[in-house]
């Protein structure tokens, strides 16, 4: 049997509070603080994945008790030790590779510092994350008849691990590119990169809304610990694959833009009847990309330092979407909010953005 472990990491105080109802009736700081004090734990054995090959995997959900913006601000040593102690959970439990969920990837360069501190082969997950949400953009701009050489597309959050490969894999297909973060120096890097193989036009923005407002396919990744895209920021008839955890699309969007389509990036089925005993967002037996890179690591015995940095190349994306095809992993179809869109809602958004452009 192959062995893995995952980490996660509450998003929000809803989320402690679903273990520790009293998290809602103090403040978020007094929350902040317990947890800050509490050690990693495991919450859940995951079982059941059978791949298409015959190997048989299970795993464990280790829990860093840390909020997003904990992440940011306590101080890198502490929040590394944190987290390499969760390793040690993790091996101590039986596992023989680690996945590095949300913000416990994005510390210390993408894993690469604490790939120094553990006696265990890490990974971020970003490589299959990146596969899945390109996967995902492409299939929902091909649904809302959107030609991608004819449009433009903005990846938000262009200069980090996921969207940097996203661009680079992406840009060769659009008419237009806009590559969006809060730094410029940072977006020059990822622009020198993509020029050799793009023919559209690239720029460069530092303002979300205005970028967003201005695009046909928009896929957001930011480490922000808010929403960064708003109802009104998004163009009638406009694509959104959002792969951020927390979510960079507010809630909002859903209940007042009738004419747009959001989808969550990277929600996939692993292959077997898998069971991961704990609600952590996707629906029942469905995971995050990341989560699905590290049982892929897994079936395959590649028990090694995987996807760590910033920089992940496109040979590498290739492989991932490769031996997952030979394992049998599947994107769950397009997802909003942990549902499935389904053909009905479609239909109405297109109706709704007909609606617009006749009202124009
Ligand atoms: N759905 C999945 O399966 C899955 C899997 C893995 C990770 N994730 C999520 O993906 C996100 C990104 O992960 P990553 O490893 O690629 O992180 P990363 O390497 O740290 O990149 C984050 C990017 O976001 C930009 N950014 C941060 N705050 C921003 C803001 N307020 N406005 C605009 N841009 C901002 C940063 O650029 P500047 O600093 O230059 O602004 C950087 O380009 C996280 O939310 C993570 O939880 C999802």
């Amino acid at each position: 049997m192959q062995t893995f472990a995952f980490l996660i990491h509450p998003l929000s105080i809803d989320d402690v509070a679903k273990k520790y109802k009293i998290a809602k009736r103090v403040s978020p700081k007094v929350v902040g603080q317990v947890l800050r004090r509490r050690p990693p734990f495991v919450i859940s054995e995951i079982e059941g994945i059978v791949s298409a090959t015959g190997a048989k995997a299970k795993g464990w959900f280790v829990v860093v008790p840390l909020l997003p913006w904990q992440f940011h601000q306590l101080e890198e040593d502490y929040v590394l030790e944190k987290i390499a102690k969760a390793c040690k959970v993790a091996r101590k439990e039986g596992a023989k590779i680690v996945g590095l969920g949300a913000f416990t990837a994005m510390v210390g360069n993408g894993g690469e510092r604490l790939a120094d501190l553990v006696d265990i082969p890490i990974t971020t997950g970003n490589t299959y994350t990146t596969t899945t949400a390109i996967q995902g953009a492409l299939k929902a701009a091909d649904i809302m008849n959107i030609t991608t050489s004819k449009s433009t597309l903005a990846v938000v959050g262009a200069s980090g691990s996921i969207g940097r490969a996203c661009a680079q894999l992406l840009a060769p297909k659009f008419k237009n590119i806009l590559l969006v973060g809060r730094n410029i120096e940072h977006l020059e890097e990822v622009d020198a990169i993509l020029k050799p193989n793009t023919d559209g036009e690239i720029r460069l923005m530092t303002s979300v809304s205005e970028a967003v407002a201005q695009s046909d396919v928009i896929l957001t990744v930011t480490g922000a610990v808010e929403a960064v895209i708003e109802p009104q920021d998004i163009k009638s008839g406009a694509v959104v694959c959002d792969v951020a955890r927390p979510r960079d699309v507010s809630k909002l969007v859903s209940m007042v833009r009738d004419d747009v389509l959001v989808i969550d990036g990277g929600i996939i089925k692993p292959p077997g009847q898998v069971d991961f005993k704990i609600e952590f967002g996707p629906p029942p037996g469905m995971c995050e990309g990341c989560v699905g890179e590290t049982i892929i690591l897994a079936l395959e015995g590649r028990y090694e330092n995987y996807t760590l940095g910033k920089k992940i190349t496109p040979a590498k994306v290739m492989e991932m979407s490769q031996l997952a095809d030979k394992h049998g992993f599947k994107l769950a179809g397009l997802r909003r909010l942990e549902k499935l869109v389904t053909d009905k809602q479609i239909e109405d958004i297109k109706s709704s953005v007909k609606k617009r452009h006749l009202a124009v």
